[in-house]
């Protein structure tokens, strides 16, 4: 024989192949029947997505009157002042909250709470401001509540924050916004709009 030729090569190779495939499937089946667990149907319980944004609210259960709301949130374990400061993150790229402060895209949020709306010097508010009077707890809600709704043709673009114990949490930390922070509103009364 001059050369070792093996009339049976092509055979063999696809031969060891094929074996060598078996081998494979076969041990990703072992491994299959050693760790396979199994996946339930239905998950045994349903996290609901949080959604800090919903424009639902309209569905969800009926919430008490802002008074008590105020004083819920006012009343729950924790700062909760500060539960408030983290929401008003959504609206810190237009105000600031320090006494003195400057003035942004919008007006500077220091005693702002029970006093005379479209008040800080050299911020050029729209035009229907002075129609607010005083920012009462109650009026401050409603505007936070939807801007636009509240306040015609109002500079503040903004959707507004639709969870209304969200709301009494934003303007808890608003009233701290204050040396002298306007007392919560009781029932009867809609939070500093008496005169
Ligand atoms: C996109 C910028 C922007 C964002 C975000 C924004 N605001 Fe404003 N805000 C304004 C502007 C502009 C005005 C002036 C409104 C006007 O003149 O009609 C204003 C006015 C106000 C006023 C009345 C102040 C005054 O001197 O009478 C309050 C209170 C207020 N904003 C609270 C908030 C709160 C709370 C948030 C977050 C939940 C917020 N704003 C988010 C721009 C903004």
């Amino acid at each position: 024989m001059k050369h070792n030729k093996d009339p049976l090569i092509l055979n063999k190779i696809v031969a060891s192949l094929l074996v060598g495939g078996l081998v494979i499937m076969g041990s990703g089946y072992l491994v299959d029947i050693l760790y396979h667990t199994s996946i339930p149907e239905k998950p045994a319980y349903f996290i609901e997505p949080l959604d800090t944004n919903q424009t639902t609210a309209k569905q969800e259960p009926e919430f008490p009157p802002l008074n008590e709301r105020l004083r819920v949130v006012s009343s729950l374990d924790g700062d909760s002042i500060k539960r408030g400061k983290v929401l008003f993150k959504k609206c810190k790229s237009c105000h600031t909250t320090n006494k003195g402060g400057k003035n942004g895209v919008g007006p500077n949020l220091w005693n702002v709470v029970a006093h005379e709306a479209g008040q800080k010097q050299s911020f050029k508010y729209s035009r229907n401001i002075s129609e607010v009077g005083d920012w009462s707890f109650d009026k401050l809600d409603k505007f936070i509540e939807k801007p636009s709704a509240f306040l015609k043709g109002t500079k503040m673009s903004f959707a507004g924050i639709k969870h209304p114990m969200q709301r009494a949490s934003v303007l808890l930390y608003l009233n701290s916004l204050s040396d002298t922070p306007a007392p919560l509103p009781v029932d009867g009364s809609d939070g500093g709009a008496d005169k």
